[in-house]
């Protein structure tokens, strides 16, 4: 059966990359398969789990390349390794570099990414990781949750595709908060967004 190539971009510790993985596994995640995950971080925990699955894992460090124009090398070398693999899909997980919108209008409506929020909320630059949660938490919202949108030039900006929401429950800390949001929206969430958009590719071509 065809499916779609899927490249994962990571940052850390690869829990979504992970729940990807395991949706391919289990059946879940049937109309793509994941060809490579990129890293932009050496010691991320991501690229052991892909190792472990058998899949291509690469490190593209942007301190690799002159400061003058770091952006545009970065994402030379990345483009390569892209094409090289035959990927006709990128998924953002935990990746935590800014993407040019040259790059982003190149890959238009092929990049996914996942933010822990319900987007418009505790979105846009400078929210990730436990801020997203803190701020949250700060603002004193009863419910919140994940989001799976498409990547285009605006941080967090583009089409939602899917959400999910979870309960805050009183005593959260942002780090149980966050762990919550991802046992019970992201990890099931990313995946069944995935291949429905994956669905929809190969409907398309
Ligand atoms: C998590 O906070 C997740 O919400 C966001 O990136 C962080 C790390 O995710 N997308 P992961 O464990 O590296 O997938």
């Amino acid at each position: 059966m065809k499916k779609i190539r899927i490249a994962v971009m990571v940052s850390g510790g690869g829990t979504n990359l992970q729940a990807l993985l395991d949706a391919q596994q289990q059946g879940i995640l049937r109309s793509g398969e994941i060809v490579l995950v990129v890293s932009d971080r050496p010691e991320a925990y991501a690229l052991e789990r892909a190792k472990k699955a058998g899949v291509a894992a690469l490190e593209i460090l942007k301190r690799e390349f002159s400061p003058e124009n770091r952006q545009a090398e970065f994402e030379k070398r990345l483009e390569a390794a892209l094409q090289e693999s035959g990927a006709q899909m990128i998924v953002l997980a935990g990746f935590l570099s800014i993407l040019s919108p040259d790059f982003t209008r190149r890959w238009d409506h092929r990049i996914l990414n996942i933010h822990p929020s319900l987007i418009p909320s505790f979105c846009g630059a400078g929210f990730y990781g436990l801020k997203v949660h803190e701020a949250a938490l700060a603002r004193g919202v009863k419910l919140t949750g994940a989001t799976v949108h498409f990547v285009n030039e605006i941080p967090d900006g583009g089409e939602i595709i899917a959400q999910r929401a979870v309960e805050v429950l009183s005593g959260d800390t942002p780090e149980k908060l966050q762990r919550r949001v991802m046992e019970q929206a992201e990890w099931i969430l990313l995946p069944q967004a995935t291949e429905e958009v994956c669905r929809r590719m190969l409907a398309n071509t």
